[in-house]
């Protein structure tokens, strides 16, 4: 890296968590690292300033409408044609497709993975937990949990396959990309879109954390609905960098996932090499902490949509293909209700991980850096200590559920496990036992108090 990159990314850091960002959710944005490096009045004039090659980095069908249509200009010291030939390279840990083995209806949970001995990077550190449907389609997405101990320096990455929504758990994350650097911790968030290329710094030497691969419609902001204009995730708090580059040349490598297959080219050059770009697709970083949450201040509680912060819409009006929902520190005031999450069972498939703390279903068991999978019409909910308690507290109090923070990748179609996931010992053989020891209360003849 040049001596100017490397100030401008001290700078960054430096700086604060949110300077050095442009604010706002699928803006059209425009910035340059050089003045006057933006053509003034059109996208591809005949000469660029500086000599720079003119790009267009199209998210979504030329014609999809306004609204939707997400396309941007980039301004670089070459196109991202000029690589050598890709060729196939190991997988690792990282699934194809996911009808490896059968998806058991079961309640699944597994324990933090371990750290790796041999120096990984985070693209290495990859490896598949589970996922449905296929980049083919650009339908359904892949879950991937991530360690590593190594910076990427002469190697680049993109996924051609979907965007990815990267949700550290522990260690900050340095993402270099070709649009801007985003510096994120655990309990922010970053979405680098499909085919812009990347790598991962690790500031703190070590990292570990989740990553959602979704195939399908970008992901955008829900709806409010009744709620207003205001609430959940608000657009201001979605920041974008300013462009950032490098004017490096070695003997570096270009990491593609294409059709679910890692390929591999050789490359002369950094491909962070965007010196300018204006438009609306772009990587993003969110702080969770920012989310306004909102819930019942009269009786019962209601259905976890009330926590979505990002979806991906399916063709189904309602039905979405991706959502990302959060559990995060929350008051609970509303009375004579049982104010944990309630026995259910869902048409929609749930992946959960904990970035932090404690969730307010599980009393223990479900640890951070874990994960749970509750498929299609499995019943889960609370365990029976957690039933027990929340069953007989005082609902004239509200009560502060603090130090948490879970997520959860919630989906239309039925979440396939890979065979690693499986296999792996961190599954927790015994985390139906949780259910297992719930009383039976049942009394046909305690009739209820008539009101
Ligand atoms: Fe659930």
């Amino acid at each position: 890296m040049n001596t100017l990159a490397e100030s401008a990314i001290a700078n960054r850091t430096t700086a604060g968590k949110t300077a050095g960002y442009q604010s706002g959710f699928g803006n059209e944005f425009a910035t340059e690292a050089l003045p006057g490096a933006l053509p003034a009045n059109q996208n591809s004039p005949q000469q660029v300033a500086y000599g720079l090659y003119a790009e267009q980095v199209s998210g979504t069908a030329f014609t999809a409408p306004r609204s939707h249509n997400r396309r941007s200009w980039l301004y670089r010291i070459r196109p991202a044609a000029m690589h050598e030939p890709f060729e196939r390279i190991d997988n690792g840990l990282i699934a194809g497709g996911f009808d490896e083995v059968d998806a058991p209806p079961n309640q699944l949970r597994w324990d933090p993975q371990a750290m790796p001995g041999a120096p990984t990077d985070f693209v290495a550190g990859l490896m598949t937990m589970a996922g449905n449907g296929s980049p083919d389609a650009q339908s359904g997405c892949a879950i991937h949990l991530y360690a590593a101990n190594r910076s990427m320096t002469d190697c680049f990455f993109y996924s051609a396959d979907g965007e990815l929504l990267i949700v550290p758990q522990t260690g900050r994350l340095q993402l270099l990309t070709e649009m801007g650097t985003i510096d994120i911790e655990p309990q922010e968030i970053a979405v680098i879109p499909r085919g812009v290329r990347f790598q991962v710094r690790l500031p703190d030497g070590q990292a570990q954390g989740y990553v959602c691969e979704n195939f399908g419609a970008l992901l955008r902001l829900p709806d409010l609905g009744p709620l207003g204009s205001n609430g959940l995730a608000n657009p201001r708090d979605f920041l974008t960098p300013h462009a950032w580059y490098e004017d490096r040349e070695g003997d570096f490598r270009l990491i593609a996932k294409f059709g679910g297959k890692l390929w591999q080219a050789r490359i002369g050059h950094s491909p962070l090499d965007v010196v300018a770009w204006h438009g609306n697709y772009a990587p993003y970083k969110y702080d969770l902490r920012r989310f306004n949450t909102i819930g019942s201040i009269s009786y019962d509680h209601p259905d976890p949509s009330i926590f979505l912060v990002l979806q991906a819409q399916s063709d189904t009006p309602g039905v979405d293909m991706l959502d990302f929902v959060i559990f995060p520190p929350r008051w609970l005031a509303a009375e004579h209700t049982f104010r944990p999450p309630w026995f259910h069972r869902n048409v929609a498939s749930e992946f959960m991980g904990l970035i932090h703390g404690e969730y307010d279903a599980k009393a223990e068991g479900f640890l951070p850096g874990g994960a749970s999978l509750h498929n299609c019409m499995t019943g889960h909910g609370p365990d029976s200590a957690t039933f027990e308690k929340a069953s007989r507290s005082d609902t004239t109090k509200p009560d502060k559920v603090a130090d948490t923070m879970a997520f959860m990748i919630e989906t239309r179609n039925i979440i396939k496990p890979t065979r690693h996931a499986l296999a792996s010992p961190t599954l927790q053989k015994d985390y139906y036992r949780c259910w297992m020891d719930i009383r039976k209360h049942f009394n046909p003849q305690h009739r209820p108090e008539q009101t």
